[in-house]
Formats: structure tokens, C-alpha cells, sequence
């Protein structure tokens, strides 16, 4: 049911929120991002966030993990820089990584970072960071720790149903029973751009106002997909997209990747590394 704060997010409208790119570019243009997050049983996280951060177009991409699984991420493709940081020592590993969270124009973080003696780390990084800020997984599960007010209005939260319980206090079934309403109400508590995820995502603004998603199948629903979206909406905020914006755009450009892969195959045998590298192709189909 759709309300008049709410609009449906089409090709039409997407076309119109990507940033624009010039044909005497250089990377500076399309900006420095992070991606921050995994943990020792969980590197895909942080790989599938970069792989769809590159595909997107992003100038320049750091991807920050503890040293245990530095090499991994290293090694999974040559486009980014990686850092190794160590969650347990938050003054240390902050000071390790300080100039490029300086340098840097947006950040992504927590995907696949575990919530075990993380706190005090993720508590000094996002208190300390004045650039939008993507958060996700177990960031968002983190952050249910804290007090909202550390929310900034220039940072976008992208939770499925099971984060979004957590984060707000409501049940799972109230949430996917009024997906609208609830991220309508919650974005304007929070003043933040507000992602809720599932097969019909919502995004709203920090005003409140909702935009709902039409592109995406079943193919995503398998885990990882929701790493892929971190990275595109990092890049995209990054290439000079606002927060809300690049949310919107993001989610859409996600979904008709795995759209049009579904032309071709079972949904599936799509993997959430297909739809990323897919990306290029669906910018193509709109633009
Ligand atoms: N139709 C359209 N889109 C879909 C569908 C569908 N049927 N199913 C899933 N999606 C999309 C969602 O909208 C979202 O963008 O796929 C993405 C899934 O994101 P997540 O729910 O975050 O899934 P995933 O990336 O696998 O994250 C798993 O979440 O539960 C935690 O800790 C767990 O680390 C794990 C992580
Ligand atoms: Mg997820």
C-alpha cells in the first residue's frame, strides 16, 4: 500500500540520483571509501562488500580487517588496499589506520565483524568518524548497544528484520507486517537514512519520507547478498551521492543486477559475487 510520503522507486527516478561522470576524470572524483569489518571465520563479508564496491565505480577503496584474515582479502583481488587492524586494542589499531579514515570521503562497516569484545573499538570508530557512515550487520548489532543519539544524520543503517528487532525493540513479525511505517517512524527517531531490508526494501529519509524498492527476486536471498549492497551504496556515496541517494539508487541498481541475471539462469545458482560483478551491466540497462 503505498501512501503519499511514499514513492516507488523506478529506473526513471534512479537515472536521475546517479552521479554524474566525466570523460576527463580522474579517480579523485569518485572518491575514497572504506570498507571495514570481518572477523577469523568470516572474510567473505568484507570481500563481497569490496568486490561490489570496485564494480560500482568507487575512486579509490581501503578495506580494513583484523590480521588474521588480512591476507585472504588481500589476495581476492587487486583493485583495493588492505589494512590490518586489531578490534581488542581500540586506541592502537585506531592510531594504525588514522590516516585513512582521514583521507577517506564515506566508510562501511561491520559486515561480517562479530560482536565479541568489539564494543569499545566500534564505540571510539564511530564517535570519531564525521563522514557518512554505512552501517551494517553486526555493526548494526553493536549499535543496539548503544545509545541512539550517537546516530548521525549523514549515516545510513541497513538492517534485515532480525537487526532492525534488535535496534528498535519491536518484534520481527511487527516489522515485516508494516515494513513502511515502522522505517518511516524509526528513520525520523534515529535522523539517519533508514534501509530496511527484505524482499520489498524500504528506504527512508531522515524526514521520514519512504521510498519503495521495485527491482530483485529470490536470487537474493542467500547470505552475502546484503554485503553486496553495502558496497554499492559505499561507492556511490562516495562518488558524490548523498546518503539518501545512493540508498535509494543502490538498493534499485542491486536488485535489477540480479534481475537481469535471472534472464539467463536459475535464481538459484545466482551468487551474491555474480550480482556484483553483474553491476556494470545493470547501470548499462538504465542509463
Ligand atoms: N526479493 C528481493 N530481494 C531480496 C529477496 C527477495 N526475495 N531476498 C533477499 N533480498 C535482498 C534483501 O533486500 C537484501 O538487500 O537481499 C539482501 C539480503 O541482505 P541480508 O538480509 O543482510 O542478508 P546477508 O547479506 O546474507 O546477511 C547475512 O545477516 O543475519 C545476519 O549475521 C547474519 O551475517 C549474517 C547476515
Ligand atoms: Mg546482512
Amino acid at each position: 500500500r503505498v501512501r503519499p510520503s511514499s514513492y516507488q522507486v523506478t529506473a526513471n527516478f534512479v537515472k536521475k540520483l546517479l552521479p554524474k561522470h566525466r570523460e576527463d576524470s580522474h579517480k579523485g572524483d569518485y572518491g575514497t571509501g572504506i570498507v571495514l569489518g570481518g572477523n577469523t571465520n568470516m572474510a567473505g563479508a568484507v570481500k563481497l562488500s569490496s568486490l561490489a564496491a570496485v564494480r560500482m565505480g568507487i575512486g579509490v577503496l581501503h578495506t580494513i580487517v583484523p590480521n588474521e584474515i588480512k591476507n585472504t582479502v588481500q589476495n581476492y583481488m587487486p583493485e583495493n588496499i588492505t589494512w590490518a587492524i586489531d578490534y581488542s586494542k581500540s586506541r592502537s589499531s585506531l592510531n594504525d589506520t588514522a590516516k585513512v579514515l582521514t583521507k577517506s570521503d564515506a566508510m562501511a562497516l561491520g559486515m561480517g565483524m562479530g560482536t565479541k569484545s568489539n564494543d569499545q573499538f566500534f564505540e571510539k570508530l564511530i564517535l570519531s568518524y564525521k563522514k557518512p557512515l554505512v552501517v551494517d550487520g553486526d555493526g548494526l548489532n553493536l549499535l543496539s548497544k548503544l545509545p541512539k543519539g550517537v546516530i548521525k544524520s549523514n549515516w545510513v543503517l541497513t538492517p534485515h528484520p532480525k537487526e532492525m528487532s534488535r535496534l528498535t525493540g519491536l518484534e520481527v513479525s511487527d516489522i515485516v507486517e508494516n515494513p513502511v511505517e515502522v522505517c518511516k517512524h524509526y528513520s525520523k527517531q534515529f535522523n539517519c537514512t533508514l534501509v530496511l531490508k527484505g524482499a520489498s526494501t524500504v528506504i527512508c529519509s531522515p524526514k521520514g519520507i519512504a521510498f519503495i524498492n521495485t527491482s530483485g527476486n529470490k536470487s537474493l536471498s542467500k547470505g552475502g547478498s546484503g554485503d553486496v549492497l553495502t558496497g554499492v551504496i559505499l561507492s556511490l556515496i562516495c562518488a558524490g551521492a548523498t546518503p539518501l541517494a545512493a540508498a535509494i539508487s543502490g538498493v534499485y541498481i542491486h536488485g535489477l543486477s540480479s534481475d537481469l541475471l535471472l534472464e539467463s539462469q536459475n535464481y538459484r545458482g545466482i551468487l551474491p559475487s555474480d550480482v556484483a560483478n553483474h553491476l556494470p551491466k545493470a547501470i548499462n540497462s538504465i542509463t
